[in-house]
C-alpha cells in the first residue's frame, strides 16, 4: 500500500499520525507498518474509544443477583450423584468425545520470568514447566481411557515463537503431533487515553498487546481449530490456563456433570474464603450467568449474606470451564459476542518527535475480551464446585510466599501428593518434599496400585 492509501484509511480516524515517520523508513519498515495498519480494525478501535469506559453498573448488577445452579461440596444434595457424573464423563473420554483448550498467551513477568508463563519451573522437585505438567496430565487421561484428547493450545504473537520452539525442542512432552493444535490469540493497539490517538512503540511498530483470553474464539474459528475439532468427532471441550498447576485436567466428574445437566458452558468454581478473594464471581442475574470480577465488585456487595449467615457471592471462578463444541461454534458466528473491556494501563511509547516515554502513571487504554462472557449466552450453564486444595493453586506473581507465588503453589502441590501418598498407605512427616508426576499416578487411587501399605517415605521423593 502506498503511503496516500494508507492515509485515506487513517485520515476518517484520526489517525494519520502513525506516518509520521513514514520518510525515515526503508522499504521493509515500511511494508510492515503497512501490514500492521491494515491489520486494525479502525471504525472498532474508534467506537470504543468513544463510547468510553461504559462499564455495566456492577454493584446494580451484584445487588440483585441470585447464586447460580450449583453442583455443591458436599454432593449429598445435588440432583446427580458422584458416581453418575463419573460414569458419563468416563464415557465421553473413552469415546474421544473430549478435546482440551489450554490458554498460554500470558508472559511471567509478573513473575520476574522473561518468557511465556507455560514455561516457568514449577515443579517442587522436578523443577517441571507448567507446559510439562498440564501435557503429562492429558496423556495420562488419555491412556487410562484408550482414547487421545486432542489439545488446542493458544499463544499470543508475544509468546508464540517461544512456546513453538521449546515444545519442538522437547519433543511435545510426549504428546503426538497430530493431537497438539497451536493457535495464536489476536492483538489490539493501546491508545492514548486523553487523545484516542493509537500509540507507536517505535517508529514503525504499532503498541500492540493480545486481545484478551476472550480472543480464543476468534482465533479458533479463523485458525481452522472449530473445523479441527469437528473433523475429530469432539464434542465437549476442557478449558483451562496455563498457571494452575493443580488443576484436574479433563476429570471425569466435573465433565460428568456438565453432560449429565445438559449444560452448553460449565465453570468450576471454589466456595469463596473470604469476602474480597480475587477470583471472578460467577452470579445469576435473569436467569442467565455472569461473572462480575473481583475488581468490580463493590465491597458491601462482596460482604452480602445470605439468610444462613454465608456469603451470598460465594462462587469464585478458577477459570476452568467445559463448553459444548456447538456452543462455541454458534458464539463464534456472532461477531460481537464478547465484549471489550477497557483497562487503563502505562505502555511505553514513543512521542511525536521519536522519542521514548515511560509513563509513571497509566496513560493508556488497553482493550480485552474475557472468555467468561461467553456465560450469559449458554442457554443453560452451571458451576460445579471443587475443593481448592485438590484444583486450584494459580501462579501469579513472584514476590515472597504468599497467595499466587511459585513457593505457596509448590507447597500446595506437595500438600496435595502427601495428602494421596497418606491415602495409599505411606508414611510420611508433614515436612518432608514430595512430588508426584502425572503419569506416575494421576490421584491418590492410582498411587494406592504403584506404592505398597507402609512405604516410609523419609527423604525428598520425586515419583515418576
Ligand atoms: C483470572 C480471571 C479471574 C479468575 C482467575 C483465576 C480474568 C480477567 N480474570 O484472573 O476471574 O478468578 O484468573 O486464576 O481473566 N491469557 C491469555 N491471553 C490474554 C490474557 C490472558 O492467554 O490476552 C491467559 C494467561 O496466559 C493466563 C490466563 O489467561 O493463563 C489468566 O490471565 P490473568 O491475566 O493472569 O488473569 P487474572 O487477573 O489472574
Amino acid at each position: 500500500m502506498t503511503r496516500g492509501e494508507l492515509l485515506s484509511l487513517l485520515a476518517p480516524y484520526g489517525q494519520e499520525h502513525l506516518l509520521a515517520f513514514w520518510d525515515e523508513l526503508d522499504e521493509k519498515q515500511r511494508a510492515s507498518l503497512a501490514g500492521q495498519i491494515a491489520r486494525l480494525d479502525l471504525g472498532l478501535i474508534d467506537r470504543l474509544y468513544h463510547q468510553g469506559d461504559r462499564r455495566a453498573d456492577y454493584g446494580a448488577m451484584a445487588a440483585r443477583s441470585q447464586s447460580p445452579p450449583a453442583i455443591r461440596l458436599p454432593p449429598a444434595r445435588n440432583p446427580f450423584s458422584r458416581e453418575e457424573a463419573v460414569a458419563q464423563g468416563r464415557q465421553a473420554l473413552a469415546a474421544g468425545k473430549v478435546g482440551a483448550i489450554l490458554v498460554a498467551g500470558g508472559q511471567g513477568t509478573r513473575l520476574g520470568f522473561p518468557h511465556p508463563k507455560g514455561m516457568f519451573p514449577i515443579g517442587p522437585l522436578s523443577r517441571r514447566s507448567l507446559f510439562q505438567i498440564h501435557a503429562e496430565k492429558l496423556r495420562a487421561v488419555s491412556r487410562r481411557y484408550g482414547s487421545a484428547i486432542p489439545l488446542y493450545l493458544m499463544t499470543s504473537p508475544a509468546t508464540h515463537d517461544e512456546t513453538v520452539s521449546f515444545l519442538a525442542q522437547q519433543q511435545r512432552f510426549g504428546l503426538a503431533e497430530e493431537d497438539l493444535f497451536i493457535f495464536c490469540q489476536g492483538t489490539m493497539p493501546a491508545v492514548d487515553a486523553r487523545s484516542g490517538r493509537i500509540l507507536l512503540a517505535a517508529r514503525d511498530r504499532i503498541a500492540l498487546s493480545p486481545d484478551g483470553h476472550g480472543g480464543m474464539l476468534a482465533a479458533l474459528a479463523r485458525s481452522g481449530g472449530l473445523e479441527h475439532m469437528r473433523n475429530r468427532g469432539i464434542e465437549l471441550l476442557f478449558y483451562f490456563q496455563v498457571d494452575n498447576p493443580l488443576v484436574e485436567v479433563c476429570g471425569p466428574e466435573f465433565l460428568g456433570y456438565h453432560l449429565l445437566s445438559g449444560s452448553e458452558m460449565t465453570t468450576q468454581v471454589v466456595a469463596k474464603r473470604h469476602p474480597l478473594e480475587q477470583v471472578g464471581n460467577v452470579v445469576q442475574i435473569d436467569g442467565r450467568l455472569h461473572v462480575i470480577e473481583y475488581s468490580d465488585l463493590p465491597d458491601e456487595q462482596a460482604h452480602r449474606r445470605a439468610p444462613d449467615g454465608t456469603l451470598a457471592i460465594w462462587a469464585g471462578s478458577i477459570a476452568v470451564h467445559a463448553f459444548a463444541r456447538s456452543f462455541l461454534e454458534r458464539t463464534a458466528a456472532m461477531a460481537e459476542a464478547l465484549p471489550f473491556h477497557i483497562a487503563r494501563k502505562k505502555v511505553a511509547h514513543i512521542d511525536s518527535a521519536g522519542n521514548p516515554v515511560e509513563p509513571v502513571e497509566p496513560n493508556a487504554l488497553k482493550f480485552e475480551r474475557f472468555v467468561f462472557d461467553l456465560m450469559p449466552y449458554a442457554d443453560r450453564a452451571i458451576v460445579v464446585e471443587i475443593d481448592p486444595a485438590e484444583g486450584f493453586a494459580p501462579v501469579k506473581h513472584g514476590a515472597g510466599d504468599g497467595y499466587g507465588t511459585p513457593t505457596w503453589v509448590q507447597s500446595c502441590m506437595m500438600a496435595q501428593h502427601r495428602r494421596w501418598l497418606r491415602q495409599a498407605g505411606a508414611e510420611l512427616s508433614e515436612d518432608v518434599p514430595v512430588e508426584i508426576s502425572p503419569l506416575f499416578a494421576l490421584d491418590a487411587e492410582e498411587l494406592a496400585q504403584k506404592i505398597a501399605p507402609g512405604t516410609i517415605v523419609a527423604q525428598p521423593t520425586f515419583f515418576h
